[in-house]
């Protein structure tokens, strides 16, 4: 069965390397990037909800599995995807011998189990953000992703990242539209007020297998409000809770920071400081300033960079600016100027005396860096090809490690210093308490 799925893959990328020429197959099927043979066999993990902005790209590949710890969420792919195989538990599905490649929009508590569960059974994989929950997580998942990165192709869910503004930032800071860049401000207002882990009340419903969906996490009695959401925005009914999620940091900051992320070429940070309202053991904070520090690299020198959410907002350069007005942004400055940003647009604005912007050479045309067009599709191709996609397990994983931190520092209270070799903080043992967390007996994040 190996072998052949071998042989499978290598066939996959061999036609998807012969670029547009058509093969003539025995018995005259006609191959090519869309012919049935050329297909992904995928299987689709939390399989309603985020999953349904998934549907129409995968419609292209065979969707061979399905699987969702909701029965009724199950029944509902199933009519989209009607030859897939049906599972409750992801740790079945991922036994399924055909499959080519995972797509995961489960809960955030449980991507980066099955991220790595899937490339350690060589799967390429299309992860919803964030890749994991904590530090170690995001760690985990990136160091299998590196040691695969030759035969898989990954991708992090942040889809705002094909967006054409995303690019133009990045071009501008790189080519010193605002001079020198000197710090980065990124912030996310989303405000959602939790009290603490919801009381018991009744009894799951004969489809949901409670269980299975807290799978890792401590065990917590069960209350429909975890499940009462809209498709695609349930996760504000849980990501609160620190056993289910980060709160903003995972959720919105994984797309703000990913707009700073790709315009300033940065590793791990070396130090980071984070403040915010009382801390509570049950749901993670509102109000949150994080300050990340982070090294020179070869066209900028060091860095700061901030994470402001849930109403803790950066200065705005100029009085007539209203920040708040932008619910999720980032604030660029420079020697010579700053550059405002939301995910669709951007306003640069000079200032000082060095600020008449002759320093600026715009890039031609031809320089630009290329759209991505559709996120999914990128990877999607990228298992057919080069695995190359924008937001790999190495860049996403990063950048969520680094968020993720920014809540480790809360918890203590002080300045840690980072060493993001071995992952450890260096000056505080009690931080290194906060860098991962106790799962469920039975549950493993490498298996
Ligand atoms: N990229 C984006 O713009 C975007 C937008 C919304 C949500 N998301 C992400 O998508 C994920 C899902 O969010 P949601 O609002 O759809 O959540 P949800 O609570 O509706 O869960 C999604 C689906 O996963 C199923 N599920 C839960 N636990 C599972 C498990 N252990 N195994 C299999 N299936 C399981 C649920 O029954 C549901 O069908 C979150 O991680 C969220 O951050 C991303």
């Amino acid at each position: 069965m190996k072998t052949n799925k071998i042989q499978r893959r290598q066939f996959l990328k061999q036609t998807m390397a012969a670029g547009t020429g058509l093969l003539i197959l025995p018995g005259g099927v006609l191959s090519g990037k869309n012919a049935p043979s050329n297909k992904l066999n995928i299987a689709l993990i939390g399989a309603w909800g985020r999953a349904k902005a998934h549907y129409r790209g995968l419609k292209g590949e065979n969707v061979v599995a399905l699987c969702d710890v909701d029965e009724k969420h199950l029944g509902y792919a199933a009519k989209e995807f009607p030859k897939a195989k049906h599972y409750i538990d992801w740790r079945k599905c991922l036994e399924q011998k055909d499959l080519d490649a995972v797509v995961c929009c489960t809960p955030d508590f449980t991507h980066a189990f099955i991220a790595n569960w899937a490339m350690n059974r060589g799967l390429h994989v299309y992860c919803e953000k964030p890749l994991g929950i904590t530090v170690e997580e995001a760690r985990v998942v990136r160091a299998t992703y590196l040691k695969n990165k030759h035969k898989l192709a990954v991708q992090h869910g942040t889809q705002r990242h094909a967006k054409s503004n995303f690019n133009r930032v990045r071009e501008l800071i790189l080519d010193g539209a605002i001079g020198e860049l000197k710090a980065v401000h990124t912030w996310g207002n989303r405000q959602l007020r939790k009290e603490g882990y919801l009381p018991a009340k009744g009894k799951p419903p004969k489809n949901l297998h409670y269980d299975l969906w807290l799978g890792p996490s401590p065990h917590h009695p069960y209350n429909p409000e975890y499940f009462s959401g809209k498709p695609g925005a349930n996760c504000l009914n849980w990501n609160m809770y620190w056993d289910f999620g980060t709160g903003q940091i995972g959720d919105m900051g994984s797309h703000t920071m990913d707009l700073a992320w790709n315009a300033i070429d940065a590793g791990l940070p070396t130090a980071i400081e984070a403040s915010g309202e009382e801390f509570n053991p049950e749901v993670t904070p509102v109000t949150l300033k994080a300050k990340f520090e982070h090294p020179a690299n070869n066209w900028r020198p060091a860095i700061d960079v901030f994470w402001h959410q849930g109403g803790d907002m950066p200065l705005s350069p100029m009085e007539y600016i209203d920040l708040n007005k932008i619910n999720h942004g980032a604030l660029f400055k420079g020697s010579n100027g700053f550059l405002i940003a939301h995910f669709d647009s951007r306003i640069i604005l000079p200032y000082g005396k060095e600020a008449d912007m002759t320093y600026y050479k715009p890039r031609s045309k031809n320089l630009l860096n290329p759209p991505i067009e559709d996120f999914q599709q990128e990877w999607i191709d990228a298992c057919k090809g080069d695995l190359k996609t924008s937001c790999d397990f190495d860049y996403g994983g990063t950048l969520v490690e680094q968020m993720a931190l920014s809540l480790v520092a809360y918890r203590v209270g002080e300045k840690i210093e980072y060493d993001g070799v071995s992952g450890r903080v260096t000056n505080n043992k009690k931080a290194n308490e906060f860098l991962s967390k106790k799962y469920r007996q039975g549950w493993t994040i490498d298996g």
